[in-house]
């Protein structure tokens, strides 16, 4: 009996079956908007019960990667509207996952006038792509004043607006991989001293006001969030385990009095299971696992208790139909590591089906 592909519904969301794209950044989006390349590209993978977009910006300062797509223009949002519209004639539906990368950036990626901004002023270790000039240093990243944070918020409720307008089913908050909502949840780069830092309830506050604000703006049906509780992307060093527990267990009690929709958890590092077994606990909503998996260990893990539904980034880049694949029990298509990110149809909208 194969899960995975049978249909799913709990609360809002019903979906035609468990399988769900991963977000994933392919920087394809030239002068950061939606084109008609991407439109094929994910109306290929439409066989998903859900696809959750590649990591989109939801203001000027949060494009800190090179051509990746942004949702506050007016453009931007007409042009999200062919995808949505491609992937619904398949079936599928799809949320936009709302990626600010905050202190990951650099100003050559940066529209004039954008300030790289940060829950501190703490720069990322580590190198970065830009067009301009190749890999560069992260640049220095403006700590937020209150009213910056307010003006974070601001933009980002409007972008899950945008978001609707645009025919999405709904909204993902990319909290997890180091980016600027996982830099005020970390304490070793939020240092603040304000309502929004210090205690795991002050590094906490601006996930759980996002979502908030952003289910009373377009319904907590239409919302989720992610989260890598562990991992050390983005230069995020390694903070006492029972702290990150209480971190992630106390979100998952905080999104649950919200009501949102779904809790993605990206487990690319091992996860312990008290921490899975204290997040499942506290959310009663939907839980979307990724990280790794096979079909066989996805169908697994829809039979283990944490998870309601699997996501697969990689293999899903490079097979188009993975739900057919795994109907017939096919082999998969390896991804081609060097134009994950490349601009083009090569590696991108060529992958073979069967
Ligand atoms: C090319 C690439 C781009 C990615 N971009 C994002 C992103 O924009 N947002 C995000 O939350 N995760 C992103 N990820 C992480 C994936 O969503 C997923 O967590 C990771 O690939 C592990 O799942 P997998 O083993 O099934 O590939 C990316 C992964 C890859 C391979």
């Amino acid at each position: 009996m194969n899960t995975l592909l049978t249909p799913y519904a709990k609360g809002p969301l019903t979906l035609k079956n468990h399988l769900v794209m991963a977000p994933m950044t392919r920087s394809r989006a030239v002068g950061n908007l939606p084109n008609a390349l991407m439109v094929e590209y994910y109306s290929q993978r439409s066989g998903a019960g859900l696809i959750i977009t590649e990591g989109t910006a939801p203001a000027p300062e949060g494009l800190g990667y090179p051509r990746i797509p942004g949702i506050f223009t007016r453009e931007q949002v007409s042009r999200w509207h062919s995808v949505t519209d491609a992937v619904h004639a398949g079936g599928s539906r799809i949320v936009v996952q709302l990626m600010h990368t905050g202190r990951i950036g650099h100003y050559d990626n940066l529209p004039e006038g954008a300030q790289l901004i940060g829950a501190s002023g703490i720069k990322a270790g580590g190198r970065i792509f830009t067009d301009k000039s190749g890999m560069q240093e992260h640049s220095t990243p403006t700590a937020l004043t209150s009213d910056g944070v307010a003006a974070v918020i601001e933009g980002f409720v409007q972008a899950a607006r945008n978001g609707v307008a645009a025919g999405f089913d709904g909204i993902e908050l990319h909290g997890a991989s180091g980016y600027l909502i996982e830099q005020f949840l970390h304490p070793h780069v939020n240092t603040r001293t304000d309502e929004y830092g210090g205690s795991i309830e002050g590094r906490a506050r601006l996930a759980i006001r996002l979502a908030k604000d952003i289910a009373d703006a377009i319904g907590r049906e239409k919302v989720g969030i992610r989260f890598s509780p562990y991992s050390q992307l983005g230069d995020l060093q390694p903070y006492a385990d029972q702290e990150v527990h209480e971190t992630y267990t106390y979100l998952a009690a905080q999104l649950e009095k919200i009501g949102i929709a779904w809790l993605h958890i990206a487990a690319n590092v091992p996860v312990p299971q008290k921490t899975f077994d204290g997040i499942r606990s506290a959310f009663s909503g939907t839980i979307i696992l990724c990280g790794r998996l096979t079909p066989a260990t996805a169908e697994a893990a829809l039979h283990a208790g944490f998870a309601d539904l699997v996501a697969f980034g990689r293999s899903f880049l490079s097979n188009p139909d993975l739900d057919k694949r795994i109907a017939a029990n096919a082999p998969l298509n390896e991804p081609d590591l060097t134009t994950f990110y490349t601009p083009g149809a090569k590696g991108y909208t060529d992958y073979p089906t069967l």
